[in-house]
C-alpha cells in the first residue's frame, strides 16, 4: 500500500499537525440578554445556564468573558411590557435598555466588540418585527424606525450593528442613517439569510418577542430555499454589509457552504436558541458526552463559518482553555 492515511493519524502531535478547522475564542459572539430592573441575575427557563441580566449586574458578566478570552457580544435588550406600543417606539429611546447597557458594557470593557441586534418584535404590543398596515407588515414604512434604532446604538457606543428584522433595504437604510450622522465606521452584520425557523422557540420564550398573531413567513425565509439566500446575501452586501449570516445554522450547513463560496465577505453563523438547548438537555442528560458541542461547532467552521454566534460561547472558551 502507497496510500496510508492512517500515518497521519498516529498521534495527537500529527492530527494537530494536519488539521484543517480550528476554534478559537475570538471566533465566538456571545449573545447577553438585558432586562430592565435592579440587581438581576436570573436563569432563562427556556435556555439552560443562561441568563437575564439588568444593566448593574453586567459588570461582573462582563469581566467574566473577558477572562474567558472573549471579545463579541450580542446584545438584546428586553423592555417593560407596558412601554412597548404598535411602532417600537422605545426601541431607539436614548436611555433604552440597550442603550444603557452599551454605555454600561463600554465603561467596563472599552475593548469589548459590542454588537447589537436591531429588530422591533421585542418593542413591538404585535410582537412582529416591523411595523403594521393592518394586519400585514409594512416593509418601506418600518425602515425609518430599523434605521434609528440603529443609529440610537451605534449613538450609545455600540461597535456594529446586526439588523435580524428581515425587510427588504434595511442594510443600505441602515448604513446611509449611520454615515448621514457622521458614523461611517460602524459595522453592519447583517443576518441575511434568516429563516422561519421553529428553532427560535426558546429565545421567543426569554425575550417576549413572540407575534402576537401569525407568523413571521412574509419577511423570514422559506425553510425550504438554498438559492434564494444568494439572493439575500448579494443585495446585503451591495447594501454595505459588512459581514452575512446564516440562521439557525445546524439544519442549513448547505447553506453556509455555498454562501462561503459567493461571497468573500466574512460569514457567521447563529446557533440559535434551538438548537443550544436541545444539545444542552441531551449533554445535561447524558445521552452525549460534553465533546459533542466543539464538534458541532467544528462542522459549522467546516461548513464555512468563520464566525459563530452561540450560547455555548462561555462553555467552550472554557474546554478551548483546558485543552490549552
Ligand atoms: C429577533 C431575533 C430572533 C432571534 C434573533 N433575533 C427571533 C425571531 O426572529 O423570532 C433568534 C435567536 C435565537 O433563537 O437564538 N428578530
Ligand atoms: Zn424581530
Amino acid at each position: 500500500m502507497l496510500r496510508r492515511p492512517r500515518r497521519l493519524r498516529r498521534t495527537a502531535a500529527i492530527r494537530n499537525l494536519v488539521r484543517e478547522t480550528r476554534l478559537h475564542p475570538s471566533d465566538l459572539i456571545y449573545p447577553l440578554f438585558i432586562v430592565e430592573g435592579e440587581s438581576i441575575k436570573r436563569e432563562i427557563p427556556s435556555l439552560p445556564d443562561v441568563y437575564h441580566f439588568s444593566v448593574d449586574r453586567l459588570e461582573e458578566e462582563i469581566k467574566d468573558l473577558q477572562a474567558l478570552g472573549l471579545e463579541h457580544v450580542l446584545l438584546f435588550g428586553i423592555p417593560y411590557d407596558e412601554d412597548k406600543n404598535e411602532t417600537g417606539a422605545i426601541a431607539y429611546r436614548e436611555n433604552g435598555i440597550v442603550q444603557r447597557a452599551i454605555r454600561e458594557i463600554k465603561r467596563v470593557a472599552p475593548q469589548l466588540n459590542v454588537i447589537t441586534d436591531v429588530c422591533l418584535c421585542a418593542y413591538t404590543d404585535h410582537g412582529h418585527c416591523g411595523l403594521l398596515d393592518k394586519n400585514e407588515v409594512d416593509n418601506d414604512a418600518s425602515l425609518e424606525v430599523i434605521a434609528k434604532v440603529a443609529l440610537s446604538h451605534v449613538r450609545a457606543g455600540a461597535d456594529m450593528v446586526a439588523p435580524s428584522d428581515m425587510m427588504d433595504g434595511r442594510v443600505a437604510a441602515i448604513r446611509n442613517a449611520l454615515d448621514g450622522a457622521g458614523h461611517p465606521t460602524a459595522g453592519i452584520m447583517s443576518y441575511s439569510t434568516k429563516y422561519a425557523s421553529s428553532y427560535y422557540g426558546p429565545f421567543r420564550e426569554a425575550a417576549g418577542s413572540a407575534p402576537e398573531f401569525g407568523d413571521r413567513k412574509s419577511y423570514q425565509m422559506d425553510v425550504a430555499n438554498a438559492r434564494e439566500s444568494l439572493i439575500e446575501a448579494e443585495l446585503d452586501a451591495s447594501e454595505g454589509a459588512d459581514i452575512l449570516m446564516v440562521k439557525p445554522a445546524l439544519s442549513y450547513l448547505d447553506v453556509i457552504c455555498r454562501l462561503k463560496e459567493y461571497t468573500n465577505l466574512p460569514v457567521a453563523a447563529y446557533n440559535v436558541s434551538g438548537e443550544y438547548t436541545m444539545l444542552k438537555l441531551a449533554v445535561k442528560e447524558g445521552v452525549f458526552s460534553e465533546d459533542v458541542i466543539l464538534e458541532t461547532m467544528i462542522g459549522m467552521k467546516r461548513a464555512g463559518a468563520d464566525i459563530i454566534i452561540t450560547y455555548f460561547a462561555k462553555e467552550l472558551a472554557k474546554q478551548l482553555k483546558e485543552q490549552g
